[in-house]
C-alpha cells in the first residue's frame, strides 16, 4: 500500500528534519525535496561519521532509495555534483524534475553583494532569492533545458542578458555556458519528469516521504516577511513543489526543537541574549550547517508553534534536541504575547508587530532526563492539540524514541 508523508519544520529552520527524515526513511522508497536549494543544510551522523547535505534528500544514505528534487526547488548543479560525491558507494537513484530552476553562479554573487551592502536579510548567500526572482520574472532556466545544447544556449542568453542589464554577472557568457554544459554531462541522466514518476510510483504502491527545508516561519508568504526565504516551506509547498494531489497525502509530520533558533535577521520574541542563551547555543551546537554562523537562540514559543501546526495541518509532532535542555534549573515556554498592553495568543502577520510583542511565559522546573520532561511534553501536546510521537535527544540515529 502506498503511503505519502510530508515532513516540515515548524520554526525558523534547523529543527533537525534531516535527522528525522533519515530516521524515518527506512519505511519509505522515495524521499522528495519540494522547495529551496543549497540554503538548506542537513547534518546526518551515522556510525560516527558526519555527512552534510544541502540539496540531496538526507535519507538516501541508507541505500536502496530514490531521491527526487522537485519542480519547486532552485538547484545549484555545480554544488550538486560535489554533494553527490559524498554518496559514492551508496546505492541510490535520483530524479531532478525538468521543471526545477537553476541557481547560476551570478545569482550567488548577487546574493553576496546584497548581503555585503547591509541591505540583505542575512541570507545564506547561495543565490536562492535571485534564482526565484528570475523564475517569477520568467527569465529563469529550468533543469530540463540542460538536456538540449541549443535550448540551453538560447535560454541562457536571455537570462544572462537580463541579469547583465539589471544586476551583476561575474562570468562571461561562453565561460558560463561551458560550465553548465560540463556539469550537465555529469547529472543529465538524473533529469526527468518527477511528476509522472511520482504518479506511477504512488499508483504502484510505493511509499514517499516529502521532505521540507527551512521552516514554516521562513515561508515566503506565511513567515516573518521580509525576513524569510523565497519559497513555500509549509506543507502546501509540497503539493505545488512536486505537482502532487493533496488527496493522495496521508499525513503531515511537524518537527520542532525543544527551544527555538533563528539564523539571520528578523523578529524573534523569545530570543535569549544572556548567559542561558549562550549555554543553549554551545550545548546544542547551534551553528549553521550551511554558513557556520552562530544561531540566535531562545525559549520554545507555543504561540508561533500553534500557528505553524495550523497552517501545516500537522498530524503529529516530533520534538528534537530535548537533551540540550537537560540540566537547566528552569525551562520557560511562551504561551502568549503582550502587545501594547493587550494579551494576544495568535502569531501576528506583521513582522513590525511581532518585533514589539513581549512573551508571556510559563515556567517549568528543570529536568535531567526524558522521564523528568513528561510534564513539559504533555503541556506542549495539550496546548497544541497534537500528539508528540517521536523525541530525539542526541545526534545519532539511536538517540531517538518513538512514543
Ligand atoms: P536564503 O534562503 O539564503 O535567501 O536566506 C533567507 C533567510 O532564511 C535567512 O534568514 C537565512 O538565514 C534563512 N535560512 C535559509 N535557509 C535556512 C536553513 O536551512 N536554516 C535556517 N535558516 C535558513
Amino acid at each position: 500500500m502506498s503511503k505519502v508523508s510530508i515532513i516540515v519544520g515548524l520554526q525558523w529552520g534547523d529543527e533537525g528534519k534531516g535527522k528525522i527524515a533519515d530516521f524515518l526513511s527506512g519505511d519509505y522508497d522515495i524521499i522528495a525535496r519540494f522547495q529551496g536549494g543549497a540554503n538548506a543544510g542537513h547534518t546526518v551522523k551515522v556510525g560516527g561519521k558526519e555527512y552534510i547535505f544541502h540539496q540531496v534528500p538526507s535519507g538516501l544514505l541508507r541505500g536502496g532509495k530514490v531521491g527526487v528534487l522537485g519542480a519547486g526547488m532552485v538547484i545549484d548543479i555545480i554544488a550538486l555534483v560535489e554533494e553527490l560525491r559524498q554518496l559514492e558507494g551508496v546505492d541510490y537513484d535520483l530524479i531532478i524534475d525538468e521543471r526545477a530552476h537553476l541557481v547560476l553562479p551570478y545569482h550567488r554573487v548577487q546574493d553576496a553583494r546584497q548581503e555585503e551592502s547591509g541591505r540583505g536579510v542575512g541570507s545564506t548567500r547561495k543565490g536562492i532569492s535571485q534564482a526565484y526572482r528570475d523564475k517569477y520574472a520568467r527569465f529563469g532556466i529550468r533543469a530540463g533545458s540542460l538536456l538540449d545544447e541549443h535550448v540551453l544556449k538560447e535560454e541562457l542568453r536571455r537570462s544572462y542578458e537580463f541579469n547583465a542589464r539589471y544586476f551583476t554577472v561575474n562570468l562571461d557568457f561562453d565561460e558560463l555556458y561551458d560550465i553548465l554544459l560540463a556539469e550537465s554531462r555529469e547529472i543529465g541522466n538524473f533529469i526527468g519528469d518527477a511528476v509522472s514518476y511520482l504518479k506511477d510510483a504512488v499508483e504502484g504502491g510505493k511509499k514517499v516521504l516529502m521532505e521540507g527545508a527551512q521552516g514554516a516561519l521562513l515561508d515566503i508568504d506565511f513567515g516573518t516577511y521580509p525576513y524569510v526565504t523565497s519559497s513555500h516551506t509549509i506543507s502546501g509547498g509540497a503539493l505545488v513543489g512536486l505537482g502532487f494531489p493533496w488527496k493522495r497525502v496521508d499525513e503531515v509530520i511537524g518537527v520542532f526543537k525543544a527551544y527555538t533558533t533563528r539564523v539571520g535577521k528578523g523578529p524573534f520574541p523569545t530570543e535569549l541574549v544572556d548567559e542561558t542563551g549562550n549555554q543553549i547555543r554551545e550545548k546544542g551546537g547551534e551553528y549553521g550547517a550551511t554558513t557556520g554562523r552562530p544561531r540566535r537562540v531562545g525559549w520554545l514559543d507555543l504561540v508561533a508553534l500553534r500557528y505553524s501546526v495550523w497552517i501545516n495541518g500537522v498530524d503529529y509532532l516530533v520534538m528534537t534536541k530535548l537533551d540540550v535542555l537537560f540540566g537547566f534549573p528552569e525551562i520557560k515556554v511562551a504561551v502568549g504575547y503582550r502587545l501594547h498592553g493587550m494579551e494576544i495568543d495568535w502569531f501576528p502577520a506583521s513582522s513590525h508587530r511581532l518585533a514589539h510583542v513581549e512573551p508571556v511565559y510559563r515556567t517549568f522546573s528543570g529536568f535531567d532526563d526524558l522521564d523528568g520532561a513528561r510534564e513539559f511534553i504533555s503541556f506542549i501536546e495539550e496546548h497544541l492539540g497534537v500528539p508528540v510521537k517521536i523525541i530525539s535527544y542526541g545526534m545519532d540515529r539511536d538517540k531517538t524514541i518513538v512514543l
